[in-house]
């Protein structure tokens, strides 16, 4: 069943869990995580981005959406806008189907300027004002995500803010925060702590200097009832850098958010994380070692349903990990 993600979080802080939220772009993606969910019984977001809207079209992700509710009718699936990034764009994901939006006002519409209070808390009490109508759950941002190491925002992944940031923009201030959600009424927080999108998130295994997931335990604190969501949340397993690299991949030496870290957050109200790069590295993996150990193949299926078993099996590490594994 559809639910709101209202609903789901308010029951994963009921219960003390997480809920992965995992990007979807396509059919393989969408059903290697209702596999996953059904597998172990848990309930689970998926959520699409303004660029999976535009690379699926949204007419094919409402039918997906509708398809994926059938065939496992009994999982409960919040279905989310990523990203959003402004009222418009989060009215016609509405209008096709999503339940949840997320209204990111930490930029300005063009992605790349980090955005100033009114604004931000403008364009996120419109959605919230409109979606709350019609029982459409809305995820905001205070704070903008980017590294603690280099100061710069995740633009060289194709979004996120441009140059060199400040301490004070990357790092969510635990009083606006209280001040952003009783101005807004945003449903869920997404908070900004050092963690960034993509591959390339740290250059060495993050301590509380780059990954200050203390941030996270004082807006907890301070608001106790608001289910907060992290951002930029892969861990880059070393064995799929491996298994990429093994096979003709290029990627450099990284660091992601450790679980453990994740964990410590799900302890202090973060409720909602969002993984979409670790999906991409299993099924890349996949791809990569069927078309080099086979190179007379040529039928998608071959490389696609390995690419789609391997992000199962990371789907349902995280919900076993997150705890969501047993709510359904
Ligand atoms: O926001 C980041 C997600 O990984 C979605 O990425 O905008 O390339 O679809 P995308
Ligand atoms: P990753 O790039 O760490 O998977 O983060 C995904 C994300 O935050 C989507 O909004
Ligand atoms: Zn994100």
């Amino acid at each position: 069943a559809r639910i709101t993600l209202r609903q789901l979080l308010d029951h994963a802080a009921e219960h003390d869990y997480g809920v992965p939220a995992f990007n979807i772009n396509n059919m393989e993606q969408a059903l290697a995580i209702m596999e996953a969910a059904s597998s172990l019984d848990a309930p689970v977001i998926i959520q699409a981005s303004r660029g999976a809207r535009s690379y699926a079209n949204d007419i094919m992700l409402k039918h997906m959406m509708d398809a994926v509710t059938e065939i496992y009718p009994q999982i409960p699936v919040c279905v989310h806008l990523d990203h959003g990034n402004g009222p418009d764009t989060c009215m016609t994901a509405i209008q096709a189907g999503f339940t949840s939006v997320m209204m990111d006002g930490s930029l300005k519409a063009d992605g790349k300027s980090p955005a100033d209070w009114s604004y931000n808390v403008g364009v996120t009490k419109t959605v919230t004002d409109m979606a709350h109508l019609g029982g459409i759950s809305v995820e905001g941002e205070l704070g903008v995500l980017g590294s603690l190491e280099t100061g710069m925002g995740d633009k060289e992944d194709g979004h996120g803010a441009e140059g060199k940031l400040s301490h004070d923009q990357l790092l969510t201030n635990p009083d606006e925060a209280v001040k952003f959600v009783r101005e807004t009424k945003v449903d869920a927080l997404a908070i900004a702590m050092g963690t960034s999108h993509g591959a390339y998130k740290f250059t060495r295994k993050p301590d509380g200097d780059i990954l200050a997931m203390n941030v996270i335990e004082e807006i907890h604190r301070k608001l106790p009832n608001t289910h907060l969501v992290m951002h930029g949340s892969s861990s880059v397993p070393q064995d799929l850098q491996e298994i990429i690299n093994a096979n003709g991949g290029k990627m450099k030496p990284t660091w992601g958010v450790p679980v453990s870290e994740i964990q410590r957050g799900i302890k202090h109200g973060v409720r909602k994380i969002n993984i979409d790069t670790d999906n991409r590295m299993a099924m890349t993996g996949q791809i990569r070692k069927v078309l080099k150990d086979n190179p007379e193949e040529f039928d998608p299926r071959k490389y696609l349903k390995p690419a789609m078993e391997a992000m199962t099996k990371l789907c349902k590490q995280r919900l076993q990990e997150f705890n969501t594994a047993g709510q359904a």
